[in-house]
């Protein structure tokens, strides 16, 4: 077969897979469904860049075509064609248009650039959160509210959110694609970003910047609430946790061999993700549905689920020093932790 027929056999199959794929995805994941100001206006250099690169194609295109047919060599025709080169008109024009389109491509480029690297960390009415990235979890500190969590952050719709990154550890880079970014954490050095959510809804985030073995399940999420129910997520973080008698035992287990890393209160930071408000979360470890199960599961052998993270195995099978009735009183201890 020659290969302009395997060409042509081959394209259908690739005009459905970029369909298939255009169509895939979450749409919590996308910055081609943007859900705030910063993501909606980097869609738009995304599109007007777009724009511009497929008329430049199609205008050459069309007239390479136009000149292909038009001054072909026609038989018995053996002329010189008109020779053009040095022609200041053409030179002008060929100079001119390339000018002008990157002039509509630079205004916005240039002025959102600087419009979204504005830096609102001092500004009283945004919302201040401080991003520590782990291998291979996030921390959420808001130091005005005195709060801390992970994995999830919560903040309130129409609010600017003023982030200041840093690394705990090894380089990664934060992005909420639904909300826009992205930046670079990294150790020693702070970042800044505003974003902002204009829906009540959850929004995915992705660590992107390759980082360890388990730099794909460094995920966490963005839940955007009222002013209102931002507010009663505050207080509820800042009061402490009631644990009931039948968690009592889990707790005792709990303080001999997590709370040297793991806070659960919010004001903690610590060296392992803080634990206030676990048991609200939608997630374990980012990436596991929040399940008693799954939770037994992580605390026997986090390596399983996630190669690479800090935490050691806690389950005898894997070398630890609990026994699955131990690892089941600390679940339920878990599960108390709103
Ligand atoms: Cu952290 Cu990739």
């Amino acid at each position: 077969m020659s290969q302009l027929k395997k060409f042509w056999r081959l394209l259908p199959l690739l005009a459905v897979m970029t369909f298939m794929l255009t169509g895939c995805g979450d749409p919590t994941l996308s910055a081609l469904k943007p859900k705030g100001p910063v993501a909606s206006e980097q869609l738009f250099l995304m599109k007007l860049s777009l724009f511009i690169m497929v008329f430049v194609v199609i205008v050459v295109f069309a007239i390479y075509a136009y000149v292909l047919v038009r001054y072909r060599k026609r038989a018995g025709d053996n002329s010189i064609p008109k020779q053009v080169e040095g022609s200041h008109v053409l030179e002008i024009i060929w100079t001119v248009i390339p000018i002008l389109l990157l002039l509509v491509l630079a205004v916005p480029t240039v002025s959102y650039t600087f419009k979204h690297s504005k830096n609102y960390n001092q500004d009283k009415d945004a919302v201040h959160v401080k991003v520590t990235a782990h291998q291979f979890w996030w921390q959420f500190e808001y130091p005005d509210l005195g709060i801390a969590t992970a994995q999830e952050l919560v903040v309130p719709k129409d609010k600017i959110i003023a982030f200041d990154l840093v690394s705990a550890d090894v380089a990664h880079a934060f992005w909420v694609p639904s909300l826009g970014g992205k930046v670079d954490t990294n150790p020693g050095i702070h970042n800044t970003l505003y974003l902002q959510a204009d829906e009540i809804a959850t929004f995915q985030g992705r660590c992107t910047e390759l980082c360890g073995a388990s730099h794909a399940l460094m995920n966490f999420t963005v839940t955007a609430k009222s002013q209102a129910d931002f507010d009663a997520w505050v207080n509820k973080m800042k009061a402490p946790a009631t644990v009931p008698a039948t968690a009592q035992k889990g707790e005792e287990l709990f303080k001999e061999n997590c709370m040297s890393c793991h806070a659960v209160n919010a004001s903690g930071p610590g060296v392992a993700p803080n634990l206030k408000g676990f048991a609200d979360r939608d997630t374990l470890a980012g990436i596991l549905e929040h399940t008693p199960e799954n939770m037994a599961l992580w605390i026997h052998n986090p390596q399983e689920q996630k190669p690479g993270n800090k935490m050691p195995a806690f389950g005898k099978e894997a070398g630890g020093k609990l026994d699955d009735g131990q690892i089941n009183e600390i679940v339920k201890y878990l599960q108390t932790l709103k």
